[in-house]
């Protein structure tokens, strides 16, 4: 019974998979959470009142004008005033836009519209090309400014018969979303943090470099968890286009190997754990030509690289007893073996290896698909889920595996 004494407003929007919201009120009823249901006009037309006021034993509303506490209630005041948190799984892209928008068109609107202090969670499903859309994309971005906090879509068969972004998070996982935000976890309080995270740039001339594709929105996820669960977090980031993530103490800009090597190691002695999430080049060019390199029209141009410095490698050979350092291995092929043998040779606690060919996981996606290795134990493998969540199962690892034993 996790949420005995809160209430849950269950906000339902039009997408066949409203009916696994049904299954979410069922799960936060038996939790002990008292779940107030408001359903969509257009959602009425997938799945039906009865069945939610079945499962959670409240009225269920649609309009803005229902009274569902009665004449002298103000209903959408009422909701905010009861919620600890208002739930929406599923939001469609027009509930998104609305919502985005400020409208109170009906009772849910009118809910998040009248009530800006109570933590909102949207859980989206709709077809790929309506959230990809980069109007809908604009609403998500808009309402996560407004802090709103979004659990991404799947990738996963939907309705129309394709394999692609925008199946609803499964209920477990908004369960889990809902648990930490009503219960924030602070197991990492006290705890020092260090994170690499994106790319690194390494100049050939004054206008070109060589990079990669990371994004950083893993790492910065990490980041960001950590600093929600209490800890005092520093961000070593290559060039990505993300804002500072919430909550973390100190953010340093880098560019190159070398530059990320410098940040990292100025700091690394104070740190109690160490997460490499960085893709840092692993060769650069031997030199920086001063001048843009000029079109010779030579057939067998090259530029000749040299290797880099491997941060991670260097941070296990300077390891001090109870640090705990955690790497990433984004892999093509050979997960298994490449992730093992790297935990090995730089020396780590833990290695997070994921397969970049998979949809759904590695660069620039907002999910991932990913493998905990340890020295000891069976590897672990999550289900897809947002770079959020996975971070948190990271973290959740930690504590239970790492964090403990060094008490
Ligand atoms: O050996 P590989 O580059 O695949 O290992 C990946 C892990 O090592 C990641 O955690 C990455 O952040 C880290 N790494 C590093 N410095 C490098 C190369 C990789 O810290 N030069």
């Amino acid at each position: 019974m996790i949420f005995k004494g809160k209430t849950i407003v269950l906000g339902v929007g039009a997408s066949i998979s409203a009916y696994k919201s049904a299954d979410l009120c069922s799960k936060l009823a038996q939790e002990g959470a008292t779940v107030y249901p408001i359903i969509t006009e257009s959602a009425l037309k997938f799945v039906g009142a009865a069945t939610f006021w079945g499962l959670s034993g409240q009225p269920v509303s649609t309009g803005v004008f229902e009274e569902a506490f009665g004449p002298s209630e103000i209903a959408h005041l009422r909701y905010g005033e009861l919620a600890d948190v208002i739930v929406i799984a599923p939001a469609s892209a027009d509930l998104l836009a609305r919502l985005a928008g400020g409208f109170c068109d009906d009772m849910l609107s009118a809910v998040v519209v009248a009530n800006p202090g109570k933590p909102v969670l949207i859980a989206p499903a709709m077809n790929t090309h309506m959230w990809q859309n980069p109007a809908t994309q604009w609403n998500r971005r808009t309402l996560e400014r407004r802090g709103y906090i979004f659990i991404e879509p799947g990738v996963g068969r939907l309705a129309e018969g394709i394999v692609g972004a925008g199946r609803l998070a499964e209920p477990a996982e908004i369960v889990e979303v809902i648990r930490e935000t009503l219960f924030p976890r602070r197991d990492l309080e006290g705890k020092r943090v260090l994170v690499t995270a994106g790319p690194t740039r390494e100049a050939i001339d004054p206008v070109r470099y060589i990079t990669n594709r990371s994004s950083g929105k893993m790492g910065y996820a990490i980041a960001e968890a950590a600093a929600a669960r209490g800890a005092y977090v520093t961000l070593v980031s290559g060039p990505t286009h993300l804002p500072q993530p919430a909550g973390i103490a100190e953010m340093y800009r880098v560019g190159s190997a070398a530059n990320m090597a410098e940040a990292v190691f100025a700091r690394s002695d104070a740190q109690d754990i160490i997460v490499a999430c960085a893709a840092v080049a692993d060769y650069a060019p031997t030199a920086t030509a001063l001048q843009k390199i000029k079109k010779s029209g030579d057939a067998d141009f090259a530029i000749a690289l040299t290797p880099t410095i491997d941060i991670l490698k260097e941070l296990g050979r300077r390891k001090r007893p109870g640090q705990i350092l955690i790497g990433f291995a984004a892999e093509t092929e050979n997960i298994a073996a490449n992730a093992e043998k790297k935990l090995h040779e730089k020396n780590l606690d833990l290695i997070v290896a994921n397969d970049i060919t998979k949809e759904g996981a590695g660069f620039d996606t907002d999910t991932n698909i990913v493998t905990l290795y340890q020295k000891q134990g069976e590897p672990v493998t999550l289900p897809i889920m947002s770079k959020r969540a996975v971070a948190d199962a990271i973290w959740n690892k930690v504590n239970e595996n790492l964090l403990m034993p060094n008490r």
